[in-house]
């Protein structure tokens, strides 16, 4: 075998499942499912009339198998009872189809379609239904098992226990740790059952497809080997056994993983797993289907409350990583299947394998000469050479089914998700191959990966096209003006025809717009309630009046921060407005959201220097100015209130601050506090009792201002006659103290407003430079 080929007789195909390409969900009898009921996909793909043409594509594509899902509710449409004979001729005429095309079926029974009339007695949470879906399984099998040998049970358990019962999701939407138990067993109990019958029946054979996401922490996303602390050790192997263990080990080894069951008994009690059932789950089976898309990252975090689709995981974060992602956010780490498979034959030694779901959400640009998907061709290709490693480290695994045949209805994320190596344009049903669907059939043919991979364009190929230089065409590409119209034009034009997708910056504003923008407000510190007002209001009527939608989302806790980064990471806005930067060094939501790469700016300058534009006051001239308003009234010893130091605004106030006194002479005295008035009386009584000459206070903001004005009062110093005091920010409280607080006014209004037009600027591509506002001191009576 040669080193990119596969072994002889390896299965090649693809999957799909009824609800998301069928349609015609009324047609021919067919009965309400619970995604009827959920959402509205209307007619998907119209696979249940274009099936022959489907069929065609597979043939063009040279597939040995094709795996598609019977829909439950087309062939029973009440659940239990009546078996619609309409409805499994379309699966007969498929199959007939897809015989005469030279390719193989593989029947899904339940890709999650639930009849609804199921749900409204109890859906998977009761057993009843388990019974109900052997029988349908024996009426699929009489009429389709003299053609179909290969029978798949049940698709991902997990995922229609979890997250339609436990997250809610997924249809049908229930949110019950208990019901999430006690339906992952019905499903595993309806695997069983079914089992039995397509056995009683003769079917050759009989798998289960479980979604594998090997767990993992950050670390060793980025090197597998990586040794773990206990709690991290114990926080992989708790949501490892919730994810896999689960159902591995009922159906492969006849009994429940002892550590789930105290939990499983703590949420929804035993009394819905019966004598016997165990023995029915473990009946033989002869493969289990393998769906890899990414791995779970976690990490042990003792204040972090249960994910309601992993019940018990109060402790764990899940976590977003610093790697490649796909359009989903799902990490990229194709090095993660080997070491499942490596798992899975170490532990399970005699199951055979097959990969059934595998494959890639991407931003597709359709260009005059084709959809050159270089990402999703890369995805594919580095997931083929990582099984192919595991083959020949002697994995069992017979076939590679790539998911999916075409663009899709996604579940709950609907038609924006692109995982096809056919792009279908819903509003006409016209199917197109992308490169990637080109390049499958290429694998196929022989059996093996090519030597040389499709290179993605570069920065350089667009430049030859243009006839430009590189440096010009990211200029363009930047939206920098000074490129003239021609040179623009031509280089966009290069862009256009080779699919060009410079970073997923330009991507999101190239391709796909959602018009929204994510205002991200973490907690203000004391006294920036009133800017964080202003900003909400100004930016929202600015980019509303520019046709955007404001999404409010409030950063407070780690579990909020990945929640937004997944959502920038999915594209689900345009830009990201960041306001204000945390004091919290550890915190990384900065810098998480513009690895992102979605156009960002920000309210306040960041700690660490970077291209990222930023609205921010001018600190240090507005500290110089009320400084050297100080020293002009006479003041000669003046001390200095510092908020803390490791915030930038203050850091800048104190520059300013010693910039004035040095250029008078004379050096800073300098006390420190939090933010509050508390600390500013305190830090103001050191100063005096340090420096008994001491004529003047400058605190970096008027809350410790108002705090040493209090001091002073308390250490019978006159203000202004015996000492001076000076604030910043001019809140509202400033001109209501007696005396009224001499400070350095911020303006929030010309804030918000920078803000809201440098976003907008972003947006349209134009350069773009962080603005810094003015400052004006505001001198009342307290100097
Ligand atoms: C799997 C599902 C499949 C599709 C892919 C992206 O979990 O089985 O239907 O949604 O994910």
């Amino acid at each position: 075998m040669s080193r990119a080929a596969f072994p002889e007789n390896f299965v090649w195909g693809v999957s799909t499942s009824a609800y998301q390409i069928e349609g015609a969900n009324v047609a021919d009898g067919r009965g309400p499912s619970i995604w009827d009921t959920f959402l509205d996909s209307q007619t998907a793909c119209d696979h249940y009339h274009r099936y022959a043409e489907d069929v065609g594509l597979l043939k063009d594509l040279g597939v040995t198998a094709y795996r598609f899902s019977v829909s439950w509710p087309r062939v029973v449409p009440g659940g239990s009872g009546r078996v619609n004979a309409a409805g499994l001729d379309f699966y007969e005429q498929l199959v007939d189809e897809l015989l005469g095309a030279g390719i193989t079926p593989y029947a899904t029974l339940y890709h999650w379609d639930l009849p609804q009339a199921l749900e409204d007695k109890g859906g998977w949470a009761v057993r009843d239904t388990a019974g109900h879906f052997a029988d349908y399984a024996r009426a699929v099998h009489d009429r389709l098992g003299d053609r179909v040998d290969t029978w798949f049970t049940v698709n991902e358990p997990w995922v229609s226990a979890f997250l339609g019962y436990g997250s809610g999701i997924h249809a049908p939407g229930r949110s019950s740790p208990a019901d999430a138990f006690r339906s992952a067993h019905h499903l595993l109990l309806a695997h069983g059952l079914a089992t039995g019958e397509l056995r009683a029946a003769g079917a050759s054979k009989v798998g289960l497809i479980l979604n594998f996401s090997p767990v993992m922490t950050p670390g060793q996303v980025g090197d597998l080997s990586m040794e773990l602390p206990e709690e991290d050790t114990e926080a992989v192997a708790r949501i490892d056994t919730l994810i896999h263990r689960q159902f591995l080990e009922p159906v492969l080894r006849g009994a429940y993983p002892a550590d789930l069951l105290p939990l499983v008994e703590r949420t929804a009690g035993l009394d819905h797993i019966h004598e016997g059932d165990l023995a029915d789950i473990s009946r033989p089976i002869d493969l289990i289907g393998v769906n890899y898309y990414a791995p779970t990252v976690v990490q042990a975090q003792p204040s972090q409350p249960a994910d309601p689709a992993y019940p018990g995981s109060a402790g764990i974060l899940f976590c977003t990583v610093p790697t490649a992602v796909t359009a989903m956010g799902w990490p990229i780490v194709p090095n993660a299947l080997p070491l499942l498979l490596r798992r899975l034959s170490r532990e399970y030694p005699d199951t055979q394998l097959m990969i059934t779901e595998n494959g890639a959400d991407f931003v597709d640009v359709i260009t005059g000469d084709g959809i050159h998907d270089v990402d999703r061709i890369n995805f594919i290709e580095e997931h083929l050479r990582a099984l192919r490693v595991s083959i020949e480290e002697g994995a069992r695994v017979s076939g590679y089914l790539l998911w999916s045949l075409l663009d899709c209805m996604e579940w709950a994320d609907g038609y924006q998700r692109k995982f096809g190596l056919y792009h279908v344009d819903f509003a006409t049903q016209r199917r197109r191959p992308k490169d990637s669907a080109y390049w499958y059939r290429d694998v196929i043919k022989r059996n093996g990966l090519g030597e040389s991979r499709p290179k993605r364009p570069t920065l350089e190929t667009v430049a030859a096209r243009a006839g430009v230089s590189r440096a010009t065409v990211s200029r363009v590409v930047n939206g920098e003006a000074a490129v003239s119209s021609e040179v623009r034009t031509a280089v966009m034009r290069a862009v256009q025809e080779l699919g060009y997708v410079p970073n997923a910056a330009a991507r999101s504003l190239v391709t796909r717009r959602t018009d929204s923008i994510a205002l991200v407000l973490s907690v203000p510190r004391p006294g920036g309630e009133a800017l964080t007002a202003a900003v909400v209001q100004y930016v929202t009527s600015v980019l509303e009046g520019a046709g955007k939608r404001i999404t409010l989302m409030v950063a407070d806790t780690a579990e909020s921060h990945r929640r937004i980064v997944q959502h920038a990471e999915a594209r689900l806005v345009d830009a990201v407005i960041l306001l204000p930067p945390s004091t919290d060094r550890t915190d990384t939501l900065t810098e998480r959201l513009i690895r992102t790469g979605l156009p960002t700016v920000l309210l306040g300058k960041p700690a660490i220097a970077s291209l990222v534009p930023y609205v921010d006051v001018d600190n240090s001239g507005g500290a110089a100015a009320v400084t050297d308003h100080l020293l002009s009234a006479g003041r000669r010893h003046l001390g200095i209130i510092c908020g803390p130091l490791d915030l930038v605004a203050t850091q800048d106030r104190l520059t300013g601050h010693r910039t004035a006194l040095e250029r008078a002479g004379r050096h800073p005295l300098i006390a420190t506090a939090n933010l509050t008035m508390h600390a500013g009386a305190a830090a103001a009584r050191q100063l005096l009792a340090d420096n008994p000459r001491l004529d003047a206070i400058f605190a970096t903001t008027d809350h410790l201002a108002i705090g040493a004005l209090r001091a002073a009062r308390e250490a019978g110093r006159r203000v202004p006659d015996d000492l001076a005091i000076a604030g910043f920010d001019d809140i509202d409280a400033a001109s209501c103290t007696t005396p009224s607080l001499t400070t350095v006014q911020a303006p929030v209004a010309d804030q918000a407003m920078a803000l809201a037009r440098l976003l907008l600027s972003r947006l349209e591509g134009r350069h773009t430079t962080s603005v810094i506002v003015p400052t004006r001191l505001v001198v009342r009576e307290s100097t």
